[in-house]
């Protein structure tokens, strides 16, 4: 083993100034819009990212561990079936549970480098630092991206698996989430993988807990988004004035996290020139996180172009892996 960790690659194909630019442009038009919007991809600056973390803990967040689960039973069965040199990961986060599919790559002997994307800078850094130290030997090429927009700047070459999981694919809404996982195919050589978590359609209570905890770890998660705002476009809401709200859209099939606030309330965005009045009890939508039927992934997945060969859900059908290859 080599003694001194590598120094993982950055690329930054989103600087801070891009950054900046989409958050003006998302937080004109959302809150501009009727209902009122934003994109989640805001939420996770450093502290939004530490947040999320914590979310990942919490006894009412099943996913997180119903992943984890469901990776620890079948890693060494996809890293078997895949043979990939090159595990690259989309809205990787802190990389907590892909290190299992590093150790069981790196047991089947084929892995050579780890290629985590994330919008945040912040979580990307964290994690490579403990993964450069953990992982002395891996090839480690961080991006910092959109993955509704930046896949064309992924490393080619090798043989590569592509993981996204923590069901981030259910915060895109339908038509994009077609768009995103067609964009996915495009990037990928036939053959190459895709391992996708979901999560799945359940009663409503338990779903609405994982995104509603007691402690109000997700609200001031949610509410984190009002700092962010306020922050990087000199708004003045007052974050606390705002309720945090989740609730089962079953029509759509999708949790809904929403900002609903208190009294009637005037604020003024600086950077943007603008002021945005909120009626009392008015709800801005921050969050959609969809849940998926095994028959919609498999549709999903083929409309892509992608063959699902293997389907890992939990006993109580909360959560599931999917392995899908490019053909
Ligand atoms: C729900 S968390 C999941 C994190 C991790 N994959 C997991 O399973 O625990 C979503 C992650 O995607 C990132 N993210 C959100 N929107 C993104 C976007 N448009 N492009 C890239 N990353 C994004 C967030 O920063 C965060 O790390």
């Amino acid at each position: 083993m080599n003694a001194h960790p590598r120094v993982a690659e950055l690329d930054v194909h989103l600087t801070p100034d891009d950054l900046a630019a989409a958050l003006r442009s998302d937080a004109r038009a959302g809150l501009t819009a009727t209902p009122k919007a934003l994109p989640p991809k805001y939420f996770y600056d450093a502290r939004g990212s530490e947040l999320f973390e914590q979310i990942t803990a919490l006894p009412e967040y099943f996913p997180t561990r119903t992943e984890r689960a469901l990776l620890e039973g079948s890693v060494d069965r996809i890293a078997e079936a895949s043979g990939a040199d090159t595990i690259v990961e989309l809205g990787s986060g802190s990389s907590a549970k892909t290190r299992l599919l590093l150790d069981a790559f790196l047991r089947a002997g084929t892995l050579r480098r780890y290629v985590p994307q994330d919008v945040s800078a912040a979580a990307l850094r964290g994690a490579l630092d403990a993964l450069g130290a953990e992982y002395p030997d891996l090839e480690l090429h961080g991006v910092v991206g959109d993955f509704t927009r930046d896949l064309g700047f992924l490393p080619r070459g090798g043989r590569r698996l592509l993981a996204f999981l923590g069901g981030t694919i259910g915060n895109l809404r339908p038509a994009e989430r077609a768009a995103f996982l067609a964009h996915v195919r495009s990037v990928l050589e036939p053959g190459e993988q895709l391992l996708l978590g979901t999560g799945l359609v359940i009663d409503e209570e338990p779903l609405v807990a994982a995104y509603d905890d007691a402690a109000g770890v997700t609200a001031e998660f949610n509410r984190n988004v009002l700092h962010v705002l306020n922050r990087e476009l000199g708004a003045d809401f007052e974050p606390d004035s705002f309720a945090h709200v989740a609730l089962w859209d079953a029509e759509n099939e999708w949790i809904e996290m929403r900002l609903r606030a208190g009294r009637a309330t005037r604020v003024r965005v600086a950077e943007l020139d603008l002021e945005v009045d909120f009626a009392e009890g008015e709800e801005m939508r921050t969050e959609i996180s969809a849940k998926f039927r095994p028959a919609g992934v498999r549709a999903m997945l083929g409309e892509a172009g992608f063959d699902l060969v293997r389907w890992w859900a939990d006993d109580d059908r909360r959560f599931a892996l999917s392995l899908a290859t490019a053909v």
